[in-house]
């Protein structure tokens, strides 16, 4: 079973849009396939139509009661499974910290699944708490979807030297650029500045666009509606320059 994590301290920058687009892909793949809904804001649950509930919450969730098979829920899409948000996601942090092995409580939900799923899309909240920190130690790869901003930048080099310092050396960073608009200068310079330098950054990019930003309105992946989109292809690049990138594993991180 590989995680694949949709992180970033920041909000608003398309983990969740990102996280449904290449689960679908992979379960179309023939893959067997989970997504986590690990927000309490639920969006990924919203956009699979699947009602935001876990029985118990958190605290049964965390305590191993009921196994979270039972929480499992089927999507609709072939070899698709969402373990489901709940609201009572927003106590995670506190509760974490109860936990004997807090860095391990995340990694122990998804144990007796670990047979059943070839891969793992976990779909993160913003913030840089205990969840996160969790995420990072049971990931394989950390997917950071990154607007092409200064500020989008200064927020991924402090994630960077945050990563640096924990010596989370078995995780395989490897950032990428969503919602580019190549009318607006910043995103050209920040970009051209970025994919010269830094080899790590994806090159395969998201643009911004209407056709993904109907997924709210859709609730379901951009290959239901729009196939043949520019959009489905340009996830579907990202998705193939992942696991070439994660079939020869790459470099250590380093600050923009
Ligand atoms: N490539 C894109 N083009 C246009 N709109 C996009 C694109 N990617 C995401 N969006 C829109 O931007 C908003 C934020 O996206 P999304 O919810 O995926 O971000 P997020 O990082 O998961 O946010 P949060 O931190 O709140 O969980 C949504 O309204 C989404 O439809
Ligand atoms: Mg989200």
């Amino acid at each position: 079973m590989k995680i694949f994590s949709l992180y970033n301290i920041k909000g608003g920058v398309g983990k969740t849009t990102t996280a449904v687009n290449l689960a679908y892909l992979s379960a179309s793949e023939g893959a067997r396939t989970l997504i986590w809904d690990l927000d309490p804001q639920g969006s990924t649950s919203y956009y699979l139509c699947v009602k935001p509930s876990i029985k118990g919450g958190t605290k049964e969730l965390l305590g191993g009661r009921p196994d979270p098979q039972s929480a499992l829920r089927m999507t609709g899409f072939p070899n698709l499974d969402l373990l489901p948000a709940d609201i009572t996601y927003r106590h995670m942090e506190t509760q974490i910290d109860h936990q004997s092995k807090p860095l391990l409580a995340l990694q122990r939900i998804l144990k007796p699944l670990q047979k059943q799923f070839d891969h793992v899309f976990v779909d993160c909240p913003p913030g840089i708490g205990m969840v996160a920190e969790n995420v990072f130690h049971m990931s394989d790869v950390l997917l950071i979807p990154l607007i092409p901003t200064p500020l989008s930048l200064r927020a991924y080099n402090s994630l960077v030297q945050f990563l640096v310092k924990r010596r989370a050396n078995r995780l395989q960073v490897l950032p990428f650029f969503n919602m580019i608009n190549d009318h607006k200068p910043i995103h050209r310079v920040v970009t051209r500045n970025v994919f010269g330098k830094h080899p790590i950054f994806l090159q395969s990019i998201i643009p911004e666009s209407n056709i993904i930003e109907a997924m709210g309105v859709k609730r379901s992946p951009v290959f239901s509606y729009a196939r043949e989109s520019q959009e489905a292809t340009a996830y579907r690049n990202l998705w193939n320059e992942i696991k070439q990138r994660d079939a020869r594993r790459t470099r250590t991180p380093a600050p923009v």
